[in-house]
């Protein structure tokens, strides 16, 4: 067992097995494989290169200047970003995962038989404390990861049907706008999309309003939505988690300038850019920024694109709301998505919503 595990996870260590364990590690392959179907709806290199290349342009030649969050997540911003979820500082993965810990059993009590959809699933870690609370229970498990990273998607696929022999997957390579509208026919007799993590925070209100309205016509009366967010706290434990002491926060925020300098052939220079992130009271929302460091002209040359940049002048990279739970279940009221259930910590710093359409 010990054996086959480290062959999936490096093949590498393959060539020192026996010959017998090479050929249970094939079967187990094979069966996994059997219960694995990954979907590539549109490759996220070629949704960036050919329609959000204008986005780009937007962003940097209105005032203020922006560049839309999806820019922070090429191989190494993804990287980063599970760095983030470890920092001290940032509570807000641990949080929702004693809040799903704590509350997965009685999930899956109420959903019952229930295909689990997950928008941006990332390396699915939370997701098994979920699945746990279905085999628990006895019910099948069907997984449908979405994630724009496929590589991302295979292996932490791979992974979780290495895990649960039971599991089957389904998985589809895309955005959640693209995935939506295109979910496979449904398997078991019910379905619950999770949108975990805060990320609806990084949407603006009306593309949150968008979000929601695609939730539904991705759903049928009865189904069930599962939302994590993050609410609103004092100021300062905010600032603390965007800024933190061991700057990969501020990494994160500077290796967007590397990816786009990658995509569009550009020369940012991240010397001459800082971050700066601070929680604007008056909207509820952490604003993470780069600013520059001098006047300074930046090429895109890919995109026949020169920016010029004053001393100090800012690019909004990134808002990340922070929601009290009564607007937010108003909001989804107005969807006909009903609460059923809140779950939060002791300190109500974060909060998980399981909804149902009407
Ligand atoms: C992905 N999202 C929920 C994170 C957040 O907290 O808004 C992204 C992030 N940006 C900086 N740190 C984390």
């Amino acid at each position: 067992m010990f054996h086959c595990l480290n062959a999936w996870k490096n093949n590498s260590q393959v060539a020192n097995m026996t010959i017998s364990n090479n050929n249970s590690s094939q079967v187990m392959q094979q069966q996994i494989e059997k219960r694995l179907l990954i979907q590539h709806l549109r490759s996220i290199t070629e949704a960036l290169t050919t329609t959000a290349g204008s986005d780009v342009v937007k962003g940097l030649t209105q005032i203020p200047k922006t560049l839309p969050p999806r820019y922070f997540y090429d191989d190494r911003g993804s990287e980063l970003f599970e760095q983030i979820c470890e920092l001290p500082e940032y509570y807000v993965t641990r949080t929702e995962t004693a809040i799903l810990q704590e509350c997965a059993s009685q999930i899956a009590e109420i959903t019952q038989e229930c295909e689990l959809v997950e928008l941006g699933s990332g390396s699915s870690t939370k997701t098994r404390i979920l699945l746990d609370a279905y085999q628990n229970l006895g019910l099948p498990l069907r997984y449908l990861p979405i994630d724009v990273s496929a590589g991302m998607l295979e292996n932490s696929a791979k992974q979780l049907l290495f895990d649960y022999p039971t599991l089957e997957i389904s998985a589809l390579a895309g955005t959640y706008e693209l995935a939506l509208q295109q979910l496979p026919a449904k398997q078991l007799p019910s379905r619950m999309i999770a949108f975990i993590g805060s990320t609806l925070g990084n949407l603006n209100p009306q593309e949150c309003e968008m979000f929601f309205y695609q939730i539904t016509q991705a759903l049928h009366p009865g189904e069930y939505f599962l939302l994590g967010v993050d609410l609103q706290k004092p100021k300062h434990i905010l600032e603390a988690a965007y800024n933190d002491s061991q700057g990969v926060t501020a990494a994160f925020n500077l290796n967007m300038l590397e990816h786009i300098n990658w995509l569009y052939n550009g020369n940012f220079d991240t010397a001459q850019f800082e971050h700066f992130a601070f929680y604007n009271e008056a909207q509820n929302q952490i604003e993470m920024h780069l600013r520059s460091k001098q006047q300074q002209t930046v090429k895109l040359n890919a995109l026949n694109l020169s920016v010029d940049f004053a001393r100090d002048e800012t690019i909004m990279t990134e808002i990340s709301r922070k929601f009290d739970v009564e607007t937010i279940k108003q909001q989804l009221r107005a969807h006909n998505l009903e609460t059923q259930t809140v779950w939060t910590d002791k300190n109500n710093w974060f909060g998980l919503l399981l909804c149902q359409l009407q």
